[in-house]
């Protein structure tokens, strides 16, 4: 039972006291008791009673039903009449202040209690449907999806705000409508009208069809054009398992096709952006290895048309230097080749290649520069295999970058030794190649700066040596790693897998 505080308005102070002791002995608590209608009003306000029993007639101006009336309004506090005699004409003045309940007087004990009871658990259970119906409300009220709800027929019973401005209607205006007046949806390319969803969702039975977009045409042409939305709908079912109506629920595409608009135009441009910067390394790479092949072709030329300047040219000597521009020009070929192979990631032209052999083929070629820069060679290359398998081309690129670096690390006037060292070593299926030299070496805050594409201290440097070396090797499945030397100057070091990827 539910224990509840009770206000009693009733004229006759004799039932009144009765009144009251039965509800004490039923567990309640009687707050307040009133003779007169004004009273009983101050005294709900100021009590604030679970329950009011009512007689109707009352002592002063104002009965029963007016004192209800007002205590209803202000305060939602349930109400129980007590009476005597209930003509139609009192019933009917009675029930439009939605009593709830009435007790005729002469009554027992019990009859009161189960009012009572009645009354308290309706009135909890209304305050709960209140709450819920609020609650449903605000969210309505505060999502940016259109919904309408229609009754069986359906014709529109709801809608909310977003719906509202989404449709072009009020709700007030739409309420009793047919959903097709309303939401007027047609086909988003054909412009075919739609048969409105609900309508199929009510004749079909369906209880929730697929979604499917259309274009909306709101009322009064303000989006001649139309809305593209998504619609969903469900049938609503009551208890029984009746199709009771419909709930239409949609949403406005504009915004989120905006976006998705928005971010392909971005990755398209991006895209190009990432072709653009490729074709800008590419060439830059393209200049730097070309660059010292062609070099060497000047040089050589050079030399060659000294010799053919001679009274008695020799043309012996002169066909070596020859020799040597075909070779240089065939490997700035060569280089063009394989930096578009690195460009796509992919060895030209793999191979066993021995390292040692090609370490030694390269000094060859930057035996003029070493001479110049006054540098001295050591080298402890192994002659025995392993070798390595990848591009020849590529890994020539790698060790002329490195050497080339060196011998500009060492190009300083007041170096007290240019040596340049290279050694390759091997163990557990890893080839190593280390290229040091005497220079300056690098800072520590710089080690990482290095090998990135266009990092350079050079005036004429173009900052690609490293970053090509490291895509060489990274693309061998190797790593490429510089740290100071022990005794100065700076050490690069390549680890190579004999075979990359097990081969
Ligand atoms: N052996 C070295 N000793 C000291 N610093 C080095 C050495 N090798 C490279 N560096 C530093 O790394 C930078 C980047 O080298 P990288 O080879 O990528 O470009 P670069 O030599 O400056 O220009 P280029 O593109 O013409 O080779 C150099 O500018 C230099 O500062
Ligand atoms: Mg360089």
């Amino acid at each position: 039972m539910i224990a509840a505080r009770i206000l009693i308005v009733e004229d006759d102070r004799i039932v009144a006291r009765d009144i009251q002791h039965q509800l004490s002995r039923m567990g309640h608590v009687v707050v307040g008791m009133s003779a007169s209608g004004e009273d009983a009003v101050r005294l709900a306000c100021s009590q604030q009673p679970d329950l009011v029993l009512m007689d109707i007639r009352l002592e002063g101006e104002m009965d029963g039903i007016e004192a209800a009336r007002r205590i209803r309004d202000a305060q939602r506090i349930p109400i129980v009449f007590l009476t005597a005699y209930a003509n139609d004409e009192v019933v009917q003045r009675a029930s439009l202040t939605e009593p709830f309940g009435y007790l005729l007087k002469p009554f027992e004990e019990p009859q009161m209690r189960t009012v009572i009871q009645m009354a308290l658990y309706k009135h909890a259970s209304d305050t709960r449907l209140r709450l819920s119906e609020r609650r449903y409300a605000a969210t309505l009220a505060s999502i940016r999806d259109g919904v309408i709800l229609c009754n069986r027929d359906g014709r529109v019973d709801f809608m909310n705000r977003a719906a509202e401005t989404m449709t072009g209607w009020t709700a007030a205006e739409a309420a009793g409508q047919p959903l097709s007046a309303v939401f007027v949806a047609v086909d988003e390319e054909t412009q075919e009208p739609l048969e409105d969803f609900s309508a199929v969702v009510l004749r079909s039975g369906e209880f929730a069809p697929p979604e499917r977009q259309s274009r909306l045409l709101p009322r009064g042409g303000e989006e001649p054009a139309g809305i593209v939305v998504e619609e969903r709908c469900s049938a609503i079912i009551d208890d029984r398992g009746d199709l009771v109506g419909s709930i239409l629920v949609f949403r406005d595409l504009t915004q989120r096709r905006r976006i998705a608009e928005a971010l392909r135009t971005a990755q398209a441009d991006l895209a190009h952006i990432g072709r653009l910067t490729m074709m800008g390394e590419l060439a830059a790479a393209v200049a730097h290895e070309v660059n010292q092949p062609l070099m060497a072709i000047v040089t050589n030329a050079g030399t060659c048309l000294q010799h053919l300047s001679q009274p008695q040219p020799d043309l012996d000597r002169t066909r070596v230097v020859v020799e040597r521009i075909v070779r240089d020009a065939q490997r700035a070929g060569d280089v063009v080749r394989s930096i578009r192979a690195l460009a796509r990631r992919t060895p030209v032209d793999p191979g066993w290649v021995d390292i040692s052999a090609l370490i030694a083929d390269t000094l060859e070629l930057v035996r003029a520069e070493l001479r110049r820069a006054r540098v001295t060679v050591e080298t402890d290359l192994r002659a025995e295999p392993p070798w390595v398998h990848g591009d020849r081309v590529q890994l020539q690129q790698l060790v002329l970058n490195l050497v080339m670096n060196a011998i500009e690390a060492m190009s300083a006037d007041d170096l007290p030794e240019r040596r340049l060292r290279i050694v390759t070593g091997s163990d557990a299926g890893l080839i190593r190649v280390r290229v040091e030299d005497s220079g300056p070496g690098i800072a520590d805050a710089d080690v990482d700066d290095i090998f990135r594409a266009l990092y350079t201290t050079k005036p004429d440097g173009l900052g690609m040596g490293l970053s090509i070396s490291r895509s060489i090797v990274e693309l061998h499945g190797g790593r490429l790693t510089a740290t100071p030397g022990a005794a100065g100057g700076s050490v690069f070091e390549v680890v190579l897998p004999v075979s990359p990827g097990g081969k």
